[in-house]
């Protein structure tokens, strides 16, 4: 399980994020969902390690992560525009981390991931040869490769449309259900958290808005941010959004 408990951040004596609780459990997919600047990529960014909090704690399975390296922290993100090496080919950039990691047990494990991703026939591709879906698709392999203990999404679905967007979305659902592997994605897309997580921690302004599944949050808006903010952003009625959802949610 990751826990945090009370993490705080300033940036210039401004509140970024003030007290934030929250505990996932293995295997289950989070979206942080919030408006541009509420504090989402911090937040991410201060589990992966990269940023420092001011106040808080972070464990993992019982451990206490506050102080630990990103790098000894064995989590792994992919950032939203990539960072994909463009002087490397798509197979590069699948096996760069690697180098220095023995982490990949075998030939055929790091296959199983790449025809996971039906990337076989994109391997010898120049990045700039590759579909924003195909780039997208590069960079999850590479990312899943070092076989995190959580995987960090930022915006991953945000730079592609339609058909694309659908079948990343449903492959990052099977990814995390296959490997049973927690899986933390920022969104500013309702639509997107209520469709792609196993529970949703709306940010409003460095704040917890509300957290918990998305029937909670359609059934149970824990204030008018929660029901502004999903209802009206996604424009369309309550009835919709059972008719999106199905049954369940009628
Ligand atoms: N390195 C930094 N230095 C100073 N201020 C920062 C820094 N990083 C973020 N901020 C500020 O912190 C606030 C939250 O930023 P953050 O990037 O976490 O928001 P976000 O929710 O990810 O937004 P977006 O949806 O636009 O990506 C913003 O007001 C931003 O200007
Ligand atoms: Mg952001």
């Amino acid at each position: 399980m990751l826990k945090l408990e009370n993490v705080s951040k300033k940036y210039h004596n401004k509140s970024v994020l003030e007290n934030i609780d929250l505990e996932i459990q293995p295997g289950e997919i989070v979206s942080l969902l919030g408006q541009s600047g509420s504090g989402k990529t911090t937040l991410l960014n201060i589990i992966l390690g990269l940023t420092k909090m001011d106040s808080g704690k972070i464990y993992y399975e019982n451990e206490d992560l506050t102080n630990v390296k990103m790098k000894d922290r064995g989590f792994n993100i992919v950032f939203q525009d990539y960072a994909l090496f463009p002087h490397l080919n798509a197979y590069e950039n699948i096996v760069y981390g690697l180098k220095n990691k023995k982490s990949m047990d075998s030939k055929n494990e790091l296959h199983e991931y790449i025809d996971f991703l039906e990337l076989g026939p994109h391997l010898d591709k120049k990045i700039s040869q590759l579909s924003g879906g195909q780039k997208q698709r590069v960079a999850l392999t590479r990312t899943l490769v070092m076989k995190p203990r959580i995987l960090l999404l930022d915006e991953p679905l945000s730079a592609l449309d339609g058909v694309i967007k659908e079948s990343i979305k449903e492959r990052i659902k099977s990814i995390a259900k296959q490997f049973q592997l927690t899986t933390i994605i920022v969104t500013h897309d309702p639509e997107e958290a209520l469709t792609l997580s196993d529970k949703i921690l709306i940010i409003n302004q460095g704040h917890v808005s509300q957290f918990g599944t998305p029937h909670e949050i359609i059934h149970e808006p824990n204030n008018e941010f929660v029901k502004d903010f999903i209802l009206k952003q996604l424009h369309i009625k309550r009835q919709n959004i059972f008719h999106l959802f199905g049954e369940q949610y009628a």
